[in-house]
């Protein structure tokens, strides 16, 4: 079985405040988007990768990635990557979808998310264990001070990353009713019927989305000096 990866990459993150959009925000003297993709390219996984820009930045992205597919995206994640399942061809049976926000993946994660695939599953995604306790709180309140409904049981609760994992048939099936209220593919599988599976995710898998965490994957990269393990 063949496996293509798509790189949603097109965002411009708001959240992170940069002047570059996130995916060109430098980590250690090369870019968020050159980091991932080397990790996509040590796991070993992928036999085609597919990452999708703003479109200003295709050019720019040619030149920092210059080995794989590059192509422009959408307004929402959803649009950018289903332009880049449409630029991947039909030539794979999976396909991974795998933010540029979280660049620091370890292989495990990849393969793990694959060998579910293979092993059946139309549809995997890597997942943690919640630490801290969740309460669920009234939104219609004070945003200085919210009430508190209910305290949910995290037991059975899992932090969902990416990449994720599909049969082909299955990401197109979950793309084509999108009416953009899921926050990631797995939720647009779910809500056409598909099962979707969780494996062991990891903490160095966690996304860019605050200063805080550039900051932490600056740090990790600067001390190991290496990424990916
Ligand atoms: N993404 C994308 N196309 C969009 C929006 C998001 O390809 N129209 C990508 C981002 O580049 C990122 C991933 O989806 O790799 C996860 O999105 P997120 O972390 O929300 O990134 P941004 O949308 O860039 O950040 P923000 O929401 O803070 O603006
Ligand atoms: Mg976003």
């Amino acid at each position: 079985m063949s496996t293509g990866v798509i790189v949603p990459a097109a965002g411009s993150g708001t959240r992170l405040g940069e002047a570059l959009p996130k995916a060109f925000v430098d980590l250690d003297g090369r870019s968020i988007l050159e980091v991932c993709v080397a990790g996509i390219v040590d796991a070993g996984i992928a036999d085609s990768v597919v990452v999708v820009v703003p479109v200003d930045l295709i050019d720019t992205a040619r030149t920092l990635v210059p080995d794989v597919t590059v192509v422009a995206g959408g307004a929402h994640r959803s649009e950018s990557v289903r332009a880049g399942l449409d630029a991947l061809g039909s030539d794979y049976d999976i396909v991974l979808v795998h933010d540029a926000a979280r660049p620091l993946v370890p292989a495990s994660v990849f393969r793990r998310v694959v060998d579910g695939v293979r092993a059946g599953h139309p549809a995997v995604v890597p997942g943690l264990p919640v630490a801290d306790t969740l309460k669920q709180v009234d939104p219609s309140g004070s945003s200085s001070a919210e009430r508190v409904v209910a305290t949910v049981d995290r037991e059975v609760l899992r932090a969902i990353q990416t990449p994720q994992g599909f049969t082909r048939e299955a990401l197109l099936r979950a793309h084509a009713d999108d009416s953009g209220l899921a926050t990631d593919d797995a939720g647009l599988a779910e809500r056409c019927g598909i099962d979707v599976h969780v494996v062991p995710g990891d903490p160095l898998a966690f996304k860019i989305t605050t200063p805080w965490d550039l900051r932490i994957a600056r740090d990790v990269l600067a001390e190991t000096g290496k990424v990916h393990p």
